[in-house]
């Protein structure tokens, strides 16, 4: 393909795939499946690398993330940022509408929204094109944080339709999709690791995040619901928003009453009614709803105080919150160990469901809150959608009520609790004995992000555990149709299908093995990384702790947990065992080849951002050409490949200790 036909080709596809996006993110009708969006996505990437010159600096191959933002510049808003006063008192809003009314003789009309519990983000195009986004920051100044904004779909990197203002901001707000915040702190439990509180913190934590990569892969998302320009774009707020949504973003819409127009208070106090009701309904959270004056004239005739527009208002919901009996707590056991205290209630209504149980996190939060047993507790579901205990209704307390006494041993196997220095958990450290560790490493194990064991669900586990069939994983692939026949319930199909599932289980790849076996902190993530870099669990297991802590995002936690596992005898018993069963524990070398030994003998560290490799890269390179990473500049250093930014700590050291510094060219030269 010549340059001229690779520029239109790739004209083409940067609209076709913007124009899926919108239709799948914004529209939520799917265009296209999955598979062919990925096929014309990686022709584009394909393109773009051929011909660099023609790639559009908005193109859809950006949003998959990848870019690397060490620090987030300070801009300066073009519109300030204002706030909204805000009232959890109808009264109040029914005072602000009539304080309105008596300012402009003329009829007013509001416009109600949703107030979205997320992130307010200013987002600016330029002859329709993203241009950049900024956090509100203190409202006159924010962060640009496009690199991360980018990966969010809803969000156009180039606007539809006609009359398309030069310039253009508009203002919304960027959420966790209940959804997907359900689903990722269900995957970091299953990883042993601490859950995240609540989806906005969670949504702020990702956008500050330096690797849009992590971005992308959160699935933020977004809705916008403020227009500004240089031009005029229409004459009442609601218009406004209208036109907006027909420049395909994505904005709140009359026919799902996220967005209406009302011509009195009890129009507006309908439309609060209606959705402190239904918003238990939706896929994210909201804390209220906001009142504004339709009218922009009559909005400039309102005015500002310093801080918010006279124009709008905010009604804020109160917390879902019921008062109800505490009966019992139990613990609950993880498959790390970890303790967690439940709270088991009389059953009672809350937000639309009957809840019987709350979290009560861990023994601080039970001492906190004084609780005894017999206590009336208030219940509340806000954020984190398990509902938790927040109080106790004193009033309501029995005279000679029990001090509440944490447990002291494990329920399951009577092991004395302990609580390491600085960790919130108690934790029951008798892994190779109590039973529910053992059976929940199993389960784990067989998990369809692990080792997806088909045929065999968690039941079978326990069943087969209890049976004295399964000790530990390994003992599933010395299974045999003799000793699971007789079992109750288990038909001849289930056996086959169990058998054949295990069977397939050996061709797993290696990065899966190693999240199966179940080593505390290391994830998903976590085990690719560790995979990839070491190739081997042979090789793994014979790594120092500088040597895991040299491979990126590996911390000292980490590095800890995995020279623990493999200093431990039955560990290491299971692993041969696996391993002498047939299952994956390294990556073959045809698939890491291209191997050459250009940095034979050298060693290497890596500071700072480079513009054309990512960090992960530029250590996969170094390995494939046979050089070694570390963490820290030492005598023994041959290199420091330096990036944009580099800590002066490391430059100074390596000066001192006269390692050579190379830039990301010189790298390149050393390797062509
Ligand atoms: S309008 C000048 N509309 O609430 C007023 N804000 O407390 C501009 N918010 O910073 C804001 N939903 O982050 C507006 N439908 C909505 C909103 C909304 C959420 C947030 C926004 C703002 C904060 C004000």
């Amino acid at each position: 393909m010549n340059k001229e036909e690779a520029k239109r080709r790739i004209d083409q596809l940067t609209i076709d795939l913007e124009e899926h996006n919108y239709q799948y993110y914004v529209l939520s009708t799917p265009s296209i499946s999955d598979f062919d969006f990925d096929t014309l996505l990686k022709e584009l990437e394909q393109l773009e690398s051929e011909h660099p010159e023609c790639a559009h600096s908005n193109s859809p191959t950006k949003r998959v993330g990848g870019d690397i933002t060490k620090k987030f510049p300070s801009v300066v808003h073009d519109y300030p940022m204002l706030s909204l006063s805000n009232s959890y008192s109808k009264e109040e809003i029914t005072e602000f509408e009539s304080r309105a009314r008596k300012m402009t003789d003329a009829d007013m009309e509001y416009v109600c929204e949703l107030k979205y519990d997320g992130l307010a983000i200013a987002i600016k195009y330029v002859n329709g094109e993203f241009n950049r986004a900024v956090t509100r920051g203190d409202g006159t100044k924010g962060e640009d944080i496009s690199a991360n904004v980018r990966t969010i779909k809803a969000i156009p990197m180039r606007m539809r339709g006609t009359d398309i203002p030069d310039e253009l901001e508009i203002r919304g707000e960027i959420f966790f999709p209940l959804d997907r915040f359900l689903a990722l702190n269900k995957q970091r439990e299953e990883d042993g690791e601490q859950l995240y509180a609540n989806p906005r913190n969670t949504a702020s934590g990702t956008l500050k995040n330096q690797n849009s990569l992590l971005v992308a892969e959160r699935g933020l998302d977004s809705f916008l619901y403020g227009v500004y320009s240089p031009v005029k774009i229409a004459d009442t707020h609601f218009d406004s928003v209208k036109k907006a949504g027909d420049w395909g973003f994505n904005v709140p819409k009359e026919e799902n009453n996220t967005i209406k127009k009302c011509k009195s208070i009890d129009e507006i106090m309908d439309f609060i009614n209606y959705w402190d009701e239904k918003r238990h309904d939706l896929n994210f959270e909201v804390d209220g709803v906001v009142i504004k004056v339709n009218d922009y004239i009559q909005q400039e005739d309102l005015g500002y105080t310093a801080k918010s527009p006279r124009w709008a208002i905010a009604y804020k919901f109160k917390a879902a919150e019921v008062s109800t009996e505490l009966l019992d707590v139990t613990y609950q056991v993880g498959r790390t160990g970890a303790i967690t205290p439940v709270a088991h209630l009389a059953p009672v209504h809350l937000a639309g469901t009957t809840v019987k149980r709350a979290s009560l996190h861990n023994s601080d939060q039970i001492v906190k809150l004084d609780l005894r047993l017999g206590d009336h507790v208030f219940v509340e579901k806000g954020g984190e959608i398990i509902p938790k205990v927040t109080g106790v209704e004193l009033s309501k307390r029995k005279p000679n009520a029990e001090v509440f006494v944490y447990a002291a041993q494990c329920p399951e196997c009577n092991t004395e609790l302990i609580r390491k220095e600085g960790e919130a958990q108690h934790y029951c450290l008798n892994d190779e004995g109590c039973p529910t560790q053992i059976v929940g490493r199993m389960q784990h194990f067989i998990s369809r992000r692990a080792m997806d064991i088909q045929g065999i669900g968690s039941e079978t586990i326990e069943l087969l555990y209890n049976e004295g069939l399964l000790t530990d994983m390994s003992d599933l692939y010395h299974l045999t149709t003799n000793q699971l026949l007789p079992l109750e319930r288990m038909a001849e199909k289930s056996v086959v299908n169990m058998l054949e599932g295990i069977e397939k289980s050996k061709a797993v790849p290696f990065e899966r093995a190693l999240f199966a076996i179940g080593i505390r902190y290391v994830g998903e993530t976590v085990a690719k990384k560790l995979a990839r870099h070491f190739h081997s669990i042979e090789r793994l297991m014979a790594a120092s702790k500088e040597d895991l802590i040299g491979v990126d995002e590996i911390g000292e936690r980490i590095a800890i947990s995995v020279l623990e596992f493999f200093q431990n005898e039955n560990s290491l018993r299971i692993i041969n065992r696996l391993t002498e069963a047939g299952v994956q524990f390294e990556i073959p070398e045809e698939q890491w080849a291209g191997q050459t030994n250009k940095l034979s003998g050298q060693s290497f560290v890596i500071s700072g951002v480079f513009e054309r490799y990512s960090r992960d890269e530029l250590k996969a390179i170094i390995e494939k050409n046979g050089g070694k990473n570390t963490g820290s500049v030492s005598g023994k250093t041959n290199y420091l490949l330096a990036g944009e930014d580099m800590g002066p700590s490391k430059r100074a050291k390596a000066e001192k200790l006269e390692v050579q510094i190379i830039s990301e060219s010189d790298f390149e030269k050393m390797i062509a």
